[in-house]
């Protein structure tokens, strides 16, 4: 069975490669890896932390690029490498512009899809924008479903997915997480080894979601300037998403805060020893919110809603939405109040127990020889 993965993205890549070394590995399955670069730096990151060399490499990423110019130069590019490889099956994960692009492309000339990460739902098109769609659209193209949890195979019924082609694995990010976060490691990076970490409380921050980008951010950024000049124990560190757009804006308003640090985007094994290190996390990433769980992190969420409620109703995430006044006044009452605060930092696992690219293989396997049982 030949089974070819494509990605874009540094969420997409991380959550991939562990299934993607696991495919490697296992006897009747031909894995080829065929990687987008919707982004450059930050997926390379990842590929060079999993020792991932791709087959292919469609580089497609500019500056400042629009959805329709990654739509337009994914769905081109891999005509070629669908056409010169005949996979058995394509595997895409989650809800960016390459996932979606990638199935189509699939779908197009006849080729099975698998969704890793399939199920999410906010039930809002613009919101997130434009994942919501993605993942609607790429579950719909898609043969075999992945779905991490339960409410999320059942979203999948409910728009009439064939149960028998729904398998819940738990979600890969936490395969990736724990093969990570095991091991021993020391920061390298100036700044951090520069913080007080016994005596200051480290507040991470990241936010790059296209929706907040403007004015959104302008109040996320506005409310973590209010928290580092109120609360003068705790050191805020932001390694900043390289979109210009978020960096331009990220700059105006934490520029010149002094207990604000704006670096550069982390490596996955120091950002997942970071997240540990930290006494309160505040994001708009999909991945955080099921990371932090697992860590015992608790994580106010700057969204208006999310598609990942598990971790709502386990009590380790909060939505405080994107108001300035709300961030600042939920934040404030982690710090102030150690009732609340414990309540919250508890860890978690509704996302997974580390064995979710185990699940997958066996499915799909067990998937390879029906298919060959029909022929
Ligand atoms: C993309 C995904 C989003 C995902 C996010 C994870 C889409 C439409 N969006 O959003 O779902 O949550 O990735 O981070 O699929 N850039 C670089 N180097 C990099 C990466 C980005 O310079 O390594 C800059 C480029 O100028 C690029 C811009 O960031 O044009 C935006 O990247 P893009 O992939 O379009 O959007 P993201 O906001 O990263
Ligand atoms: N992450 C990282 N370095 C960083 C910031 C985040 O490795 O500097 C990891 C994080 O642990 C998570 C993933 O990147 O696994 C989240 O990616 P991103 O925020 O780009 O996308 P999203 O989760 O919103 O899709």
């Amino acid at each position: 069975m030949k089974v070819l993965t494509v990605f874009g993205t540094r969420p997409e890549a991380i959550k991939m490669a562990p299934l993607v070394k696991r495919l490697q590995l296992e006897e009747g399955i031909e894995s080829v890896l065929c990687v987008t670069a919707q982004h450059r730096e930050m997926l390379d990151q990842v590929l060079a932390l999993f020792e991932l060399v791709p087959d292919y490499d469609l580089n497609i990423m500019k500056q400042n690029q629009t959805i329709s110019q990654i739509t337009s130069n994914v769905i081109m590019g891999l005509e070629e490498v669908y056409k010169k490889e005949r996979p058995d099956i394509v595997l895409v994960h989650g809800d960016t512009t390459t996932t979606f692009a990638a199935a189509l492309a699939a779908f197009y000339q006849q080729i099975r899809i698998g969704h890793v990460e399939a199920g999410l739902r906010t039930y809002d098109k613009y919101s997130p924008y434009p994942e919501e769609m993605n993942r609607v659209l790429t579950g719909h193209l898609s043969d075999l479903h992945f779905a991490p949890t339960e409410r999320n195979r059942k979203n999948l019924l409910a728009e009439g997915i064939a149960d028998s082609h729904i398998f819940v694995t738990g979600n890969t990010v936490i395969d990736a997480l724990l093969e990570v976060a095991g091991k021993p490691y020391e920061f390298e990076e100036e700044t951090l080894r520069s913080i007080d970490f016994e005596n200051k409380r480290l507040i991470t921050v990241t936010c790059h979601r296209r929706e907040n980008l403007g004015e959104n951010m302008v109040h996320i950024f506005s409310a973590i300037r209010d928290i580092a000049e109120e609360f003068t124990d705790t050191e805020i560190v932001y390694p900043v998403h390289l979109n210009p757009k978020v960096r331009e804006t990220a700059g105006a308003i934490l520029g010149n805060s002094s207990r604000v640090h704006l670096i550069e985007p982390l490596q996955y094994q120091p950002f997942v020893n970071l997240m540990a290190k930290s006494y309160l996390i505040i994001t708009d990433s999909g991945g955080m919110q099921e990371e932090a769980p697992s860590l015992g992190k608790p994580v106010l969420v700057v969204r208006k809603e999310t598609e990942r409620p598990e971790a709502v109703e386990a009590g380790t995430v909060k939505l405080a939405g994107v108001s300035r006044e709300t961030i600042y006044k939920m934040a404030k009452e982690l710090l102030a109040n150690k009732g609340v605060y414990d309540r919250m930092a508890r860890a978690v696992n509704p996302y997974g127990d580390g064995h979710a690219c185990e699940r997958i293989v066996k499915a799909l396997k067990q998937y390879g020889e029906e298919s060959n049982n029909q022929n």
